[in-house]
């Protein structure tokens, strides 16, 4: 009972104190040293190859797939609350439009370049990320060009990957991030880059820890590209491989990425931290998925906790694992929740 414990003569001594360093509003605000704030978060945005869609994603709420005619509409609200920074998706509604080489990743009027255009010339103020793969736009689904035995050609693949982020350069976008996997392509886009004067302009944001996970399950129905047959298991890392991805990391660094990026996030912030002990330097980038996204809506939606509390929570240990960029669909949300 209460009575019996304050019979105990056990007292806390001082330097074992620690709440009275956090007793005050303004104090707490001392100790977190992973505040957010807007600057840090990108907002990936699915741009689909229909001009006037704008077309709910059942899988992700509040999430939409957006024709570029819908585009400017869009984001003008976002960039009045403070938006800073967008990565853009191709979504290719008709298979019978996709090809064993992914062409509409990068032909004149594919939805990333048409996109990336225009929100250069309608929002200065943005910064344009293009994501860099082949599986919106192959046949087969897969993030590059195959072998016969559907494996991935890796020499091709990464040749296509530079022709497709040089384009996207040339569209504007001020960084491009190869998303697929493929073994050097950083290196590789990087060359490519430069030979096409965009060498010191363009950054690359290297997928450096991208796992296999299920957590981009509606992320692949919001950009119809599953896989058509197989899985990513040959490219995308394993749960588990922690040395692996440390290992990766060191590559795509010692390749020149400008910043890494680790994804999933929130069930990875492990590699978070050990993406930024292994360069301190390094800008760390943390990917909070699809179904991260979705599955803090369903907790909220449930009465698990509030909606927002759980997407700081998410966020705020993400910043403290070491990243400092966060690429999520709750972009807009903090753009509120942030005034
Ligand atoms: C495609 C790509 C994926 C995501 C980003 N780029 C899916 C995949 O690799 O299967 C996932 C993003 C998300 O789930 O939000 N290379
Ligand atoms: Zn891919």
């Amino acid at each position: 009972t209460a009575a019996a414990l304050n019979k105990q003569t056990v007292t806390t001594k001082a330097p074992n104190r620690l709440h009275s360093g956090y007793a005050h509003a303004l104090t707490r605000s001392w100790q977190s040293e992973s505040r957010l704030h807007k600057d840090q978060f990108v907002y990936p945005l699915f741009i689909s190859d229909n001009a006037d869609d704008f077309i709910s994603i059942p899988s992700m709420p509040d999430q939409h797939r957006i024709g570029v005619d819908r585009l400017d509409d869009f984001v003008a609200p976002l960039v009045a609350k403070g938006l800073s920074s967008i990565i853009l998706f191709g979504v290719i509604n008709d298979n019978a439009d996709k090809d064993a080489e992914g062409m509409y990743a990068d032909c004149a009027g594919s939805p990333v370049i048409e996109a990336a255009r225009l929100i250069r010339a309608s929002f200065p103020s943005v910064y344009v990320i293009a994501d860099v793969c082949l599986c919106e736009y192959t046949d087969h689904g897969h993030c590059g060009i195959l072998n016969a035995d559907n494996s991935l050609n890796n020499e091709v693949s990464i040749r296509r990957l530079t022709e497709v982020a040089v384009r996207y350069a040339k569209a504007g976008a001020h960084c491009v991030a190869p998303s697929d996997m493929n073994d050097c392509r950083v290196a590789a886009i990087k060359d490519g880059l430069a030979k096409a004067g965009f060498g010191h302009q363009v950054a690359v944001m290297a997928y450096s820890a991208k796992f296999h996970s299920v957590l981009y399950g509606p992320f692949r129905d919001a950009a119809v590209s599953p896989p058509a047959f197989g899985d990513r298991r040959c490219y995308q890392l394993p749960c588990g491989a922690r040395g692996l991805a440390r290992k990766a990391v060191v590559r795509d660094l010692s390749e020149g990425a400008d910043f890494v990026l680790v994804k999933p996030a929130g069930s990875y912030l492990d590699i978070i931290r050990d993406t930024k002990e292994i360069d301190p330097n390094a800008v760390v980038v943390a990917y909070q998925v699809s179904g991260e996204y979705a599955g803090i809506y369903a907790a909220a939606n449930a009465g698990v906790a509030d909606l927002r509390a759980l997407a700081f929570e998410s966020c705020e240990a993400m910043v403290r694992a070491g990243a400092t960029v966060i690429i999520s669909y709750f972009s807009p949300h903090f753009l509120d929740w942030l005034n």
